[in-house]
């Protein structure tokens, strides 16, 4: 489940190239449970045909406001009736410049109109289009009338100049469409998470790390920033890319991790601690690749420092949460842990439940006790345990 699961959104499309990317959006919408009702402009549909989102959404696709069968005629009110928002993308320069004016000339800018759920716009165009002054006055223009943006980004673009005006990609508006309807229970909040593993150099060419992916806390720095924090995410090394809206500072050993989150943490109302920190390092990291020569090589490793109770030990210390991964006995080591390091809330887990997979299943712990989740995907244990962290944090700030 999340957030778009069951939710009604129209997308209208209008004409540019990215309604090509308009195709893949349905398909991502479909995936994460939303019903998809696509209004196609007529420059849209040259671009790209109903046919193609009929079968993607598995809807009939609207285009014509005189369309004979709408049975009252009222598509344009009709549509958008249940809907929970209209999506518009791509949006072209001129579909922005007829919303900003109340034009309603054919069906997707007379349903904007006559809706009652929100308007969001993912603008698509070339780069001096969005520049010229008359663009940026008419998206004030929406902005000021209540409609939100999605993008636009900035790179290379179909008429082969570079600069803002791309239309955010599939993914990202799907994200950006989650976060819209996640509540905003983290706003005004400062998070600084870690992630994923280290990496310990041995020599320049090998090193001691773990098998962390850095799922968990990749999905749970989204989580709060679709919850509406500010979000710093002190990730080792993986092979995800950075959440929409998480500044993400990359790191490969403990000592690094280390600095790089004393250096975020001014002002962080919360520091969780996902990453699987390697305990220890080689005592010295050889300068020179080391060569084999038949003989049992000893390593000698000296203890990293511990991020998370040295983070919660400070006298300015942010509502800080930890994760233990056991093999065994997991109510106890988790509980032990902490208590040990003076954590309010810790989130355990068997290995061999979670470690690298899509899936977990966790425990909560905290001083009122332990709160088992059901097994679930690591993106909705994310939105349940950013849950759980801002009740016990706007419990905090409730004088007792
Ligand atoms: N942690 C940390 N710095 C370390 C080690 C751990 O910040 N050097 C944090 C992890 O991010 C996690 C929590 O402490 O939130 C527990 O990590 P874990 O490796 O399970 O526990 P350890 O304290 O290292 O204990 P052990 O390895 O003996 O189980």
């Amino acid at each position: 489940m999340n957030e778009l699961a069951g939710r009604k959104i129209v997308l209208g499309v209008t004409g540019g190239v990215a309604a090509y990317k308009a195709a893949e959006l349905v398909r991502l919408l479909g995936k994460a449970g939303a019903r998809v009702q696509v209004v196609l402009t007529d420059a849209g549909a040259r671009f790209v045909t109903p046919v193609t989102f009929q079968a993607l959404s598995g809807n009939t696709v609207w285009t014509d406001i005189w369309d004979p069968r709408m049975a009252n005629n009222m598509a344009h009110i009709d549509l958008s009736r249940d809907a929970d928002a209209v999506l518009v993308a791509p949006a072209s320069a001129d579909f922005i410049a007829r919303v900003a004016h109340g034009l309603a000339d054919d069906l997707l800018t007379t349903l904007c109109l006559a809706r009652d759920c929100p308007l969001l716009v993912a603008p698509a165009m070339n780069r001096q289009m969005w520049e010229h002054p008359a663009t940026q006055r008419n998206v004030r223009q929406i902005v000021d009338d209540g409609v939100t943006l999605f993008g636009p980004a900035a790179g290379d673009q179909a008429c082969g100049e570079i600069g803002m005006g791309r239309m955010e990609e599939p993914e990202t508006l799907l994200e950006n469409l989650i976060a819209y309807f996640v509540p905003k229970t983290l706003a005004g909040r400062r998070v600084v998470l870690t992630a994923g593993p280290t990496f310990e150099a041995i020599d320049p060419v090998r090193g001691i790390t773990n098998s962390s992916s850095g799922k968990m806390g990749y999905a749970l720095a989204r989580a709060c920033a679709q919850a509406g924090a500010e979000v710093v995410l002190v990730s080792g090394p993986v092979a995800l890319p950075a959440p929409v809206g998480v500044r993400r500072i990359d790191v490969r050993s403990a000592l690094e991790m280390r600095a790089a989150v004393f250096d975020a943490l001014p002002g962080a109302d919360v520091f969780i601690g996902v990453a699987a920190v390697a305990d220890y390092r080689p005592a010295q990291a050889a300068e020179h690749k080391i060569k084999k020569s038949g003989e049992t090589l000893s390593l000698a490793l000296t203890p990293n420092p511990d991020i998370l109770t040295e983070v919660a030990a400070r006298a300015d210390a942010p509502f800080c949460v930890g994760f233990a991964a056991e093999s065994r006995d997991l109510d106890a080591y988790a509980e032990g842990k902490r208590r040990n390091k003076r954590l309010p809330m810790l989130v355990g887990n068997l290995v061999g439940d979670g470690l690298g997979s899509d899936d977990n299943l966790v425990i909560l712990y905290d001083d009122a006790g332990k709160h088992p989740l059901p097994r679930a995907p690591k993106s909705v244990l994310a939105g349940q345990i950013v849950d759980h962290l801002a009740g016990l944090l706007a419990a905090r700030a409730i004088p007792s």
